[in-house]
């Protein structure tokens, strides 16, 4: 019978605790850590306040359908940590998405989770994609379940001619978005045009054009704006 020794243990336990610490946020240390939102201190995540009660473990934000009459025809709603101060430390968050007809949630990634997704209703397609460039897509319906893998560029599209919604579920308490149009074309300070018209292989009058019809716009968001 094989004998596993503490010594030819230790790669593996070291990797454990290595995919332990990539997996998700960083374990919590006490009971809870209720996030004070107002405090000037950094930390990784939020400083806990003393006081707290079951509002801070709750909200309604994602209880109903949002507007999605924007650019984009989606709207995200976040019920993460800054809704939700009670999540802080605990390495859970949730949002709600909502797609008018045609809409599409552009591709973009969450550095810090991993997303599983629920679909409330319509039917959606969706897929990311690999960083072997390969696309893994299915149309998925009510009541099914998708996966978006930590990190990896993702996005949904509603086909259908009647809206959508979907419940996404992340392992972080602030997963963050980076949405790759808004990302490479509309951040501040801009991009330089040089950069984008030798990565895209195209001239700058359309990387100005882009940028022109992605510019966030006075009353018309090309999407919510999400405090990382
Ligand atoms: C929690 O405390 C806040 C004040 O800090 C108060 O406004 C709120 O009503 C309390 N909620 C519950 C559920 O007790
Ligand atoms: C979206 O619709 C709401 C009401 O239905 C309206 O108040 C708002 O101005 C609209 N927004 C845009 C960007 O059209």
């Amino acid at each position: 019978m094989m004998m596993w020794r503490v010594p030819e243990l230790l790669p593996f336990l070291a990797l454990g605790l290595f995919l332990g610490h990539v997996a998700a946020d960083p374990d919590m240390l006490q009971d809870v850590c209720v996030a004070d939102l107002s405090s000037a201190v950094k930390v990784n995540g939020f400083p806990c306040k003393v006081a707290f009660n079951a509002s801070d473990f709750s909200t309604d934000v994602i209880a109903k359908p949002g507007p999605t009459n924007n650019t984009m025809g989606s709207l995200v709603t976040a019920a993460n940590v800054l809704k939700v101060p009670g999540l802080n430390t605990l390495g859970v968050s949730l949002s709600r998405i909502d797609y008018a007809p045609g809409g599409l949630n552009p591709p973009h990634t969450h550095p810090r989770a991993t997303e599983i997704v629920f679909i409330l209703e319509g039917e959606l397609e969706v897929g990311f994609i690999s960083t072997a460039n390969v696309l893994v897509s299915k149309t998925i319906k009510q009541g099914e379940v998708f996966v978006f893998p930590r990190g990896l560029v993702h996005f949904q599209k509603n086909n259908g001619n009647v809206p959508a919604a979907i419940i996404a579920a992340f392992n972080s308490q602030l997963p963050g978005t980076q949405s790759i149009p808004a990302t490479l074309f509309a951040c501040t300070p801009a991009v330089p045009d040089n950069v984008l018209t030798k990565a895209f292989q195209i001239g700058t009058k359309e990387v100005e054009k882009i940028k022109s019809r992605l510019a966030p716009k006075k009353g018309r968001e090309l999407r919510p704006i999400e405090i990382q």
